[in-house]
């Protein structure tokens, strides 16, 4: 075991150096990778940005029925058409998304608890790589609570995913999580953002925080910064700004769209800042002028 008392902290970030082992491919740290795990990584990021836009309504595997989500089957037509990735259970995919959007999917693969109790951390592996197979994911997303009880066990069904990963060529995005009791620190994001790089995972979906740059340079593979709960439109265009221009590659955003009082102009808003480089102030007009159109 290394010695950790007295370690020397982390400080030469190089943050305005791009990362230097992209070959010609457009998603960071992905060009070693095999054709197909480059042909569902492209389905998730845009090859023209390099950037997604994921639209997260997972929310119901542990919450139920939350705002904005009581009808998956009315809401998600309305945003799907403006969303890069669908996020989301093969229960509420199955169900409730037709078959013929063809987009890029984001398969929610863990769970293992739920807002009845205290402690959430404990998730495993529910969801099997044939089914993930056959519903044509383009990547599965596993929860990891690093520095809680379930750091143990999500860790391993983290690992179990990157092993089926590499087998069937299904990228693995390693969902950083944040309980009540953990941290909300630079320190916290670039352990665990490293962490679930280091254990192979080719998409890290994680928080935004102060210092992100630097977040973003020591993590070698792309990371989606979710959006968290709900805060008024340009606060959250203001998130999906920052984020962008703190090396993040995109955005995997749920209250924040779904619960706005106008979902669809709160998507093309967030597609404009992410894909397009809008600000976010040029991204909140660009939504006053959707919403009073
Ligand atoms: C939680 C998730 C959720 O999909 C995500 O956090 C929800 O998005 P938002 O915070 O934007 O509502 O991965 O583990």
């Amino acid at each position: 075991m290394a010695d950790v008392v007295g370690n020397k902290d982390a400080k030469d970030f190089a943050v305005s150096t791009p990362f230097a082992n992209n070959g010609e491919f457009h998603v960071k740290g992905a060009s070693n990778l095999d054709w197909g795990m480059k042909d569902r990584l492209s389905r998730i990021f845009n090859p023209s940005s390099g950037k997604t836009v994921m639209l997260a309504f997972d929310h119901g595997y542990f919450m139920g029925p939350t705002s904005g989500l009581e009808r998956l089957d009315l809401l998600i037509p309305r945003l799907a058409p403006h969303a890069d990735c669908l996020m989301g259970t093969r229960g509420a995919i199955r169900s409730s998304v037709p078959a013929t959007y063809n987009k890029a999917i984001a398969l929610r693969a863990s769970s293992g608890s739920s807002i009845l109790e205290d402690d959430l951390s404990h998730e495993s592996m529910v969801v099997g790589m044939e089914d993930a197979i056959k519903m044509n994911a383009s990547a599965i997303a596993i929860q990891t609570f690093i520095g809680a009880d379930g750091q143990k066990e999500t860790i391993e069904a983290l690992n179990k995913a990157v092993n089926l990963g590499f087998r069937y060529s299904v990228p693995t995005m390693g969902v950083v999580a944040v309980g009540k009791e953990m941290e909300r620190t630079t320190k916290f994001f670039l352990l665990a953002t490293r962490m679930l790089a280091e254990f192979g995972v080719q998409i890290v979906k994680t928080y935004y925080c102060e210092n992100f740059e630097k977040v973003a340079a020591a993590c070698p593979v792309p990371l989606v910064v979710a959006g968290g709960k709900k805060v008024p439109e340009k606060d959250a265009l203001t998130l999906a700004y920052n984020s962008i221009q703190g090396g993040a590659a995109g955005v995997d955003m749920g209250r924040n769209i779904f619960q706005s009082e106008h979902p669809e102009a709160m998507i093309q808003a967030v597609s404009k800042v992410v894909h397009e480089g809008f600000t976010d102030e040029d991204g909140y007009e660009y939504y006053l002028d959707l919403v009073n159109a």
